[in-house]
């Protein structure tokens, strides 16, 4: 295998032996970025060097400083009011990256909410074994029955009363990908070429849940209006996904943050070359052949597959909104406030607006979609005190 220098070179030859033991000499696109990704060894994010942050090759809301956690704690512990105060009250976090989020969270609880603190346990379920050792690094000093890492397996069935929730996971997830041939849809498979590269092969589709996904979102690509050539992704692990949360989950929600769209927008038939985005060092292109094992590659969520597959699993959608909406309602807006006040150096000042401008840009981090699916809330008898808030949460009212 022939290797550019920039490529991992021993996750290229792992790639091209799975290739190698097919029966056809290909593999599919998601089984190409599952590899690159998460390789157990040499995988993008197995491997110890997925750098988040400026110093990176991207950062999320988490980097920009403690806000997004500590808002996001003002929700959970509404939720815990809502749901009647349960011990233990579970926050199961999905993909916790350097665990920047949770670093951020459980402080916050135990001071401003200690009562919901006390009831709390939190779960952080993380497939990199790089990124989990660095979780475990910065989180040593929670004690194991307040923090603990499990696999999706380790999560019994119906043992959540909570909330399961995640920051860029989504995006992070490997997806197949199609194409528009000859009027019919098609899929692409990765294979190695005469030089020795990855490239692309079109076939038949490599299983019948593609077809069944785009039943599900009432999207039809071999419709008239879409033009020959016509390519974007479509992420069945998330529908994996959404059935393990709500197998898991007894009594509670689902929040999920993420940049995407509606199934409408998403296949929109000017969208023609999908959503598919690599990251190196800050710079963003659309060709996952190069710097192999090196950047992150990731697709834009389809929101509408979540929530219709989470109907189908029992979820209920709560609502959905914007981020930058979202951290407004959970009091974004006295944060800002307040630094016309705050006794720190102007510099300190303006990076801290700077940051919290930039949680809430809707030409950014802003607009990236939030999800709140719930599960086993309006069983509870509309009497019930605790009930009155259960039909909205704080950063689903308007701010
Ligand atoms: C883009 S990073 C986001 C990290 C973090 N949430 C943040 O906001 O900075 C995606 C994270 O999801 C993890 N991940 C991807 N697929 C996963 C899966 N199936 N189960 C658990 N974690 C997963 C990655 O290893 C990584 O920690």
């Amino acid at each position: 295998m022939k290797t550019k220098h920039h490529n991992n070179s021993e996750l290229c030859r792992a790639i091209a032996q799975r290739i190698a033991a097919t029966p056809q000499q290909r593999i599919t696109f998601a089984e190409y970025m599952d590899l690159v990704l998460y390789h157990p060894q040499q995988g993008y994010y197995s491997s110890n060097q997925v750098k988040i942050g400026k110093e990176g090759d991207f950062f999320t809301s988490a980097n920009l400083g403690a806000d997004l956690g500590e808002l996001l704690a003002v929700q959970f512990a509404e939720m815990w009011d809502i749901l009647a105060r349960p011990t233990p009250f579970t926050l199961v976090e999905m993909g916790a990256g350097e665990g920047l989020m949770a670093a951020d969270i459980l402080p916050y609880l135990q001071k401003q909410y200690p009562d919901c603190f006390g009831a709390l346990e939190y779960i952080i379920v993380e497939k990199a074994p790089g990124l989990k050792a660095a979780q475990q690094q910065r989180l040593q000093n929670w004690p194991g029955e307040k923090v603990r890492w499990c696999s999706w397996e380790e999560i019994p069935p119906l043992s959540v009363t909570g909330c399961f929730f995640c920051n860029e996971l989504l995006d992070a997830f490997p997806v197949h990908q199609m194409i528009r041939e000859n009027g019919q849809l098609r899929e692409i498979y990765v294979t190695i070429g005469r030089d020795d590269r990855f490239i692309e092969v079109i076939g038949e589709l490599s299983t019948p849940q593609i077809a069944a996904y785009f039943a599900l979102v009432g999207i039809n690509l071999t419709g008239d209006n879409y033009p020959e050539g016509y390519r974007s992704e479509v992420n069945l692990a998330a529908l994996d996904w959404v059935k393990t949360v709500a197998s898991s989950l007894r009594r509670g929600y689902l929040l999920a943050i993420d940049y995407g769209y509606r199934a409408d927008k998403y296949y929109h038939p000017q969208r023609s070359s999908g959503t598919l985005q690599c990251y190196y060092r800050h710079q963003r292109h659309h060709n996952p052949y190069l710097n192999v094992g090196h950047q992150d590659i990731t697709a834009h969520v389809d929101f509408t597959a979540l929530e219709r597959q989470g109907k189908l699993c029992g979820l209920e959608k709560l609502g959905k909104t914007q981020q930058g909406l979202f951290l407004m309602a959970l009091g974004l807006g006295d944060r800002l406030q307040a630094l016309s006040t705050a006794n720190m150096g102007i510099e300190r000042v303006l990076q801290r607006r700077d940051a919290l401008h930039q949680l809430i840009d809707p030409m950014g981090l802003g607009g990236f979609g939030v999800l709140v699916q719930t599960k086993g809330l309006s069983e509870r008898s509309q009497a019930e005190p605790w009930e009155r808030g259960a039909r909205s949460l704080l950063g689903l009212s308007i701010p």
